[in-house]
């Protein structure tokens, strides 16, 4: 049995309590729910992979109340702590190398020397890292391979009966992932496009950030696993309308015909892309619970956010 907590003072105090007991919660962020263990225990990591049958040589990433509290677990050269200071709290990961003193488990890192940090901004998140007091691994709520979970709703489908409760606090405000930035050696490196748009983050290290290589052998980031985002139906990309018995995904004013199509939503009439990637993963569940062979999807422009959520639909239409 799942719990569902309300995100109250009692619910986040048990939610930290059960953390802490190397339990699996589902907890709200400002981009996705994550699925939340004790990132210090090998044992209680092992259950995340297990949970959603994620394969293991996947890292995760380690959420932390502040950057005091990162800064033990990784190394910061001045690129990362110029991205830390300018966007923690917030939907930015930092991927850094492991500082003596780390305490993030192996298992959590696939065994990597580097450690993947984030400080998120969504206030229920910040309460359970406070009273945890440890760092907390957080793969986002979804079977492996899945969409992504942005409602305690959504985790419950893909997870009810795995995982001991899910901490509600309603809907996440931006939608999609963190942004990914690997400050290892050298330049910053663009893991995957997240919450925070590129330009705002060139804007603070001052040059172009390179996007690592999809066709890596190892997957240094999960993005690297192409078919990912997943819906049951086949994903059709850059549409200009739906065809006979295609659903609808629509951005901006909808084209004629749309309405006539199996099933119909607008991740934004008015083209707005925050709003957009705010409702990218549940339109994509709701579309894709009505049974529909295929979901088309109209084109999303490539700036701020746009460039995030179409890595996602790439992923979501990659040969499975
Ligand atoms: O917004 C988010 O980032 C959400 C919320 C819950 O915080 N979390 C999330 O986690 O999206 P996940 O596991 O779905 O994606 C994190 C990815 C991993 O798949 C992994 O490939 C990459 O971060 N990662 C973790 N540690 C890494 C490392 N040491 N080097 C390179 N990539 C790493
Ligand atoms: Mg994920």
């Amino acid at each position: 049995m799942t719990r569902h907590l309300e995100a109250s003072e009692a619910g986040i105090a048990e939610a930290a309590t059960l953390l802490r007991q190397g339990g699996l919660v589902a907890l709200p962020t400002e981009t996705v729910y994550g699925l939340a263990a004790d990132a210090t225990s090998g044992t209680a990591v092992a259950s995340i992979y297990a949970a959603k049958e994620r394969p293991s040589f996947n890292p995760l990433i380690a959420h932390l109340p502040d950057l005091a509290a990162a800064r033990r677990q990784g190394l910061f050269d001045a690129n990362a702590l110029a991205l830390a200071k300018a966007f923690w709290p917030g939907p930015l990961t930092l991927v850094v190398a492991t500082s003596p003193g780390c305490e993030v488990s192996e298992l959590a890192r696939a065994g990597l020397n580097s450690v993947a940090l984030r400080v998120p901004s969504h206030p229920v998140a910040r309460a359970v890292l406070q009273a945890a007091g440890r760092p907390i691994a957080a793969p986002s709520a979804n079977r492996s391979g899945r969409v992504s979970a942005t409602s305690a709703a959504h985790v419950l489908v893909d997870l009810d009966g795995r995982i001991d409760a899910v901490l509600d606090a309603g809907p996440t405000q931006v939608g999609v992932e963190s942004t990914i930035v690997a400050c290892l050696d050298g330049a910053p490196r663009l893991l995957r496009p997240g919450g925070v748009p590129r330009a705002a983050i060139e804007g603070v290290i001052g040059r172009a950030l390179v996007l690592a290589g999809e066709a890596g052998a190892a997957p240094i980031s999960p993005g690297l696993l192409a078919s990912h985002y997943a819906p049951a139906a086949r994903v059709r990309l850059e549409a200009e309308a739906p065809r006979f018995g295609e659903a609808w995904l629509g951005f901006g004013p909808e084209p004629e015909g749309s309405s006539k199509s199996a099933a119909s939503l607008n991740l934004s009439l008015t083209g707005d892309l925050s709003e957009a990637a705010a409702n990218l993963f549940g339109h994509l569940r709701r579309l894709d619970a009505q049974g529909v062979a295929a979901i088309a999807v109209a084109s999303i422009p490539m700036q701020g956010l746009g460039e995030a959520i179409n890595d996602r639909l790439r992923r979501a239409a990659a040969p499975r």
